[in-house]
């Protein structure tokens, strides 16, 4: 794997596999690093569930480390948790349920509420269990070939003064896909770690919307956000996603 240090953080571009197995000992790294239970944020989307399905056949010696970590999502639709269209739902599915976490380690966002009631029951049920202010210790991010992270989709108002409100979490309406609970920028930018997992020949543009495109504002290209706090993130970038941008 070939790893370098960019404005938007460390980019480590390698085989998928490769990229999964260091993953995994991030997330053992929380665990060993710290006396409370470390909180996951898990994400949806395609990439993530080859990553638990791997997780979840190849490395059942995970499982008595997740056990000690509190796991939700940092996005969510707002479906019922049986859904496949579910963020927790998926990752419950895929690989929670799989690896033995048991109910009170999990947190999923209460989507029968609506949107707004949902994003503040989410807030004070976090900020009840870790603390105002705090965000979560590990959040593992998806791309899609918008350039869009959780669910900070282009154009979005969350974008508009990412710093400016204080929030950790929220509700917003994304046009043509409806309501979405997500983590903030400044949710993000609160968190100990972020980790953005990027596969597939089809993400290689927008990947290098993000290394490459010069000034494109984070308005147009939500991901460049992460430059504000660049020393907290990891990009894994399999091969085929990082083929247009230098490596090594
Ligand atoms: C979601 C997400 C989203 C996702 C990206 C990448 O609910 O869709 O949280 O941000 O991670 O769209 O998705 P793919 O891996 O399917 O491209």
């Amino acid at each position: 794997m070939h790893s370098r240090i960019t404005p938007y953080g460390e980019v480590r571009i390698g085989p998928v596999q490769s990229l999964y197995d260091w993953l995994v000992n991030h997330f053992s790294d929380q665990v060993s690093s710290r006396i409370c239970p470390p909180s996951v944020a898990l994400t949806g989307g395609g990439t993530p569930m080859g990553f638990y399905r791997w997780m979840a056949t190849e490395r059942m010696g995970f499982s008595p480390v997740a056990k000690h970590i509190i796991w939700t999502v940092s996005d969510e639709r707002m479906v019922p948790v049986d859904s496949s269209e579910s963020n927790f739902g998926n990752a419950r599915r895929a690989l929670l349920d799989p690896m033995g976490v048991p109910d009170d380690s999990m947190l999923a966002w209460d989507t029968e509420r609506a949107p707004e009631d949902a994003a503040d029951w989410y807030s004070h049920l976090w900020d009840y269990s870790f603390g105002e202010g705090k965000a979560y210790d590990l959040c593992l991010l998806g791309m899609g070939p918008d350039c869009h992270i959780a669910s900070l989709f282009p154009g979005s108002p969350l974008l508009q003064n990412p710093f400016g409100s204080k929030r950790t979490f929220a509700a917003v309406n994304v046009p043509e896909k409806g309501w979405r609970l997500t983590v903030t920028p400044d949710g993000l930018r609160r968190c100990g770690s972020i980790v953005i997992m990027v596969t597939g020949a089809s993400k290689a543009e927008a990947v290098k919307r993000v290394f490459e495109c010069g000034d494109e504002p984070v308005l147009d290209c939500p991901a460049r956000l992460v430059g504000h706090f660049q020393d907290k993130v990891t990009w894994l970038i399999d091969n085929e996603a990082g083929a247009g941008i230098p490596i090594g």
